[in-house]
């Protein structure tokens, strides 16, 4: 896919996201554009460093809500109370990509979805594959704690969720070779 392709089946699927929106790892706010206007936006960042700038581009973009600085897996915020969880290139970095998706799951409302755009690992046995599983220590340590080699569509079918819009394809990586991406969007029952 090309990458404006991509850009806009991610505008597309942000686009989609009405109410309350939890963006979990907002990082500097790179959505805010793709974001319908009544969102009621609530960030969560654990970076300090990126916490401060996506406070910034939050005002600049007129939304008003506290930033959460904390991670996916503990989010302070009660059951139920968020319409949508929107998380791009997020659940590479997590530490803990179970309890990321229970915690997105526990404050999610009934029938809320779950929107993702995430690289993920390629198919078992490749070259790839195993490139991906060679070079995670190295990006896990220089890209904040990104994992190259996770099955990140399994992890969302096997934490409950129900996969009703899902987008498989292949993403320059400017070394010369492409990676696989999904993007999405799953339901809570
Ligand atoms: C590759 S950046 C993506 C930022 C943004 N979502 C975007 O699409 O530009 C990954 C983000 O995930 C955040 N992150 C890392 N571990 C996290 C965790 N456990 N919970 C929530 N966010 C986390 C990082 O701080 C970083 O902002």
């Amino acid at each position: 896919m090309a990458s404006e392709d991509s850009t806009e089946l991610e505008a597309a699927l942000v686009r989609g996201l009405h109410g309350t929106v939890l963006e979990v790892g907002a990082g500097d706010g790179a959505n805010f554009g793709f974001l319908a206007e009544d969102v009621d936006w609530i960030g969560l960042e654990p970076n300090p460093r990126d916490t401060e700038a996506l406070r910034a581009n939050a005002a600049r973009w007129g939304r008003r809500r506290e930033v959460l600085v904390a991670t996916c897996e503990d989010i302070p915020l009660p059951d139920e109370c968020v319409d949508a969880v929107l998380s791009t290139l997020v659940l590479c970095s997590v530490e803990d990509q179970q309890k990321a998706l229970e915690e997105i799951i526990r404050v999610l409302r009934p029938g809320g979805a779950f929107v993702f755009v995430e690289h993920v690992a390629a198919a078992p046995r490749t070259v790839l594959r195993g490139v991906q599983r060679l070079a995670t220590p190295l990006t896990r340590r220089l890209d904040r704690g990104c994992h190259l080699d996770r099955e990140t569509v399994d992890s969302i079918r096997r934490s409950g969720l129900r996969i009703d819009e899902l987008h498989e394809y292949r993403m320059p990586s400017g070394l010369g070779f492409t990676i696989p991406f999904a993007a999405g969007r799953a339901v809570k029952a």
